[in-house]
């Protein structure tokens, strides 16, 4: 780098610090080394790594994939790119709905309604159609009610025909969901779920027993979790029936993760609907005497309201992603650019996601927002439209500059064609640096930057 010629605008010569901040700042650009530029740094490898397990996205079988579950896997996605650029071993969990009653009903109705057929070529359509079919059955049906706790007790013994069937609505589920994941940006190393847990669950609630911490409260047995010890603020683990509850299997749940993956740190990332349920959870753990529990976290978010598409409310996540494709390609062939791309469609779908990623992180995490399509797509404000923009733009200076093709109307105040070589050199690798450091930054985010738009 050229330390001589490091003079500002006015021509005055940098004192010695400046000129070695500069340098240190942008040396890695003499080595090529962009990817991974404000990774490598001395700082970051001093500070202490672990293990650390991030809980995401969460789903529920055969329901509906709500504006709540597309926030926690944005959201989630960049703590656990956060984490692991920052050096941590990262483990990506996906903790989906796949027990409880519903699968009573899902069972019951797939019997009455479900297709074979449909279930392979289209398992969540079809499955959260059985749903919203067998529920309204159940409206008036008795034998359908019966049927249901039938499906269902003969889930929770085991019995194979019922497991068989129930395996095959997870695996096609988990199939699909990787799928529109991978659009997103988003994986998983684990797929695990509530199932899971069952057994265990039960097992908890012994444990609890033998500490003398279960008392029964009307048929059902509670901890109490009051600092007076006077129930007036208990969490119930198991119903009259004996039956687990969703807190149950989360107890169950925690203590397997911690036994298996040895975390030094566990996140879980859900809207803030869920703050009691979690805070109760830590409780829990930690009278236990599992005193890693402390090294838990609930990371919550406010909720979204009125995430919709053109066929109305949204269902599927694909939905969405579909449509911010859409919205993008409409809005990038008014503008002219496309005609110009390899793949107008996928720098579309690319600069649609990351439009509603940047929507995520726009406002405080905690707070509520309203879904709203153009104001998402909008090209100028604080837009992921924008973000994406802008890196194009540095790439553009980047690949195009040095052969001269320099759009001088950008960047007039640090032109690089026409400047000295050295001048020129040394803006082309500010450039570059910035540049990097915004897709960096992107990455991070979970957006996947494009060259060109
Ligand atoms: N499936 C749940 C829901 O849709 C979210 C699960 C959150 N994670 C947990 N460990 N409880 O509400």
């Amino acid at each position: 780098f050229p330390c001589s010629k490091m003079v500002s605008k006015s021509g005055v010569r940098l004192p010695m610090s400046v000129r070695f901040l500069f340098q240190k700042v942008l040396e890695p650009f003499a080595k090529g080394d962009d990817d991974n530029f404000g990774l490598n740094s001395e700082l970051l490898n001093s500070l202490p790594r672990g293990t650390t397990l991030v809980e995401y996205s969460s789903p529920n079988i055969a329901k509906k994939f709500h504006a709540g579950h597309l926030r926690s896997t944005i959201i989630g996605n960049f703590i656990a790119n956060l984490k692991q650029s920052l050096g941590n071993n990262v483990i990506r969990m996906n903790y989906l709905g796949d027990w409880g009653m519903q699968f009573g009903l899902l069972g019951a109705g797939f019997k009455q309604f479900g297709c074979v057929e449909k279930l392979k070529d289209n398992p969540l359509q079809h499955l959260f159609e059985v749903y919203v079919k067998v529920n309204k059955e159940v409206e008036h049906s008795e034998d359908m009610k019966q049927a249901a706790r039938d499906f269902f007790r003969q889930l929770e013994q085991h019995e194979s025909q019922a497991v068989t069937l129930w395996q095959q609505f997870r695996e096609l589920t988990v199939k699909e969901y990787q799928q529109v994941y991978k659009r997103l940006g988003v994986h998983f190393d684990i797929y695990s779920g509530e199932s899971f847990h069952q057994d265990q669950a039960q097992e908890v609630v012994q444990e609890l027993q033998r500490r003398g911490l279960l008392k029964v409260s009307e048929g059902t047995r509670v901890v109490d979790l009051s600092p007076e010890g006077d129930m007036t603020n208990v969490c119930t683990l198991l119903r009259s029936d004996g039956t687990t509850l969703y807190i149950t299997r989360d107890i169950a749940a925690a203590i397997s993760r911690r036994e298996t993956h040895g975390f030094d740190e566990m996140i879980y990332v859900t809207d803030k609907s869920q703050e009691n349920h979690f805070s109760q959870l830590f409780q829990i753990l930690v009278t236990m005497g599992h005193s890693w529990a402390e090294r838990c976290q609930h990371v919550s978010f406010g909720l979204v309201q009125g995430m919709k598409t053109r066929t109305g409310d949204v269902v599927f996540l694909e939905d969405v992603l579909d449509e911010a494709r859409a919205r993008m390609l409409h809005n990038m062939n008014q503008t002219s650019t496309s005609k110009e791309l390899e793949n107008p469609e996928d720098t579309a779908e690319r600069v649609g996601i990351s439009a509603l990623i940047v929507q995520d992180f726009k406002g405080p995490l905690q707070g509520d927002y309203k879904f709203d399509w153009d104001r998402m797509l909008q090209a100028r404000g604080d837009t992921g439209v924008f973000l994406q923009y802008t890196h194009a733009r540095l790439c553009s200076v980047c690949f195009v500059v040095s052969y001269s093709h320099f759009v001088a109307s950008a960047h007039t105040e640090l032109p690089v064609a026409g400047s000295p070589q050295d001048v020129a050199q040394a803006r082309l690798r500010l450039f570059r640096a910035a540049r990097s450091v915004l897709a960096n930054g992107m990455k991070i985010l979970g957006i996947t930057p494009v060259p060109k738009m």
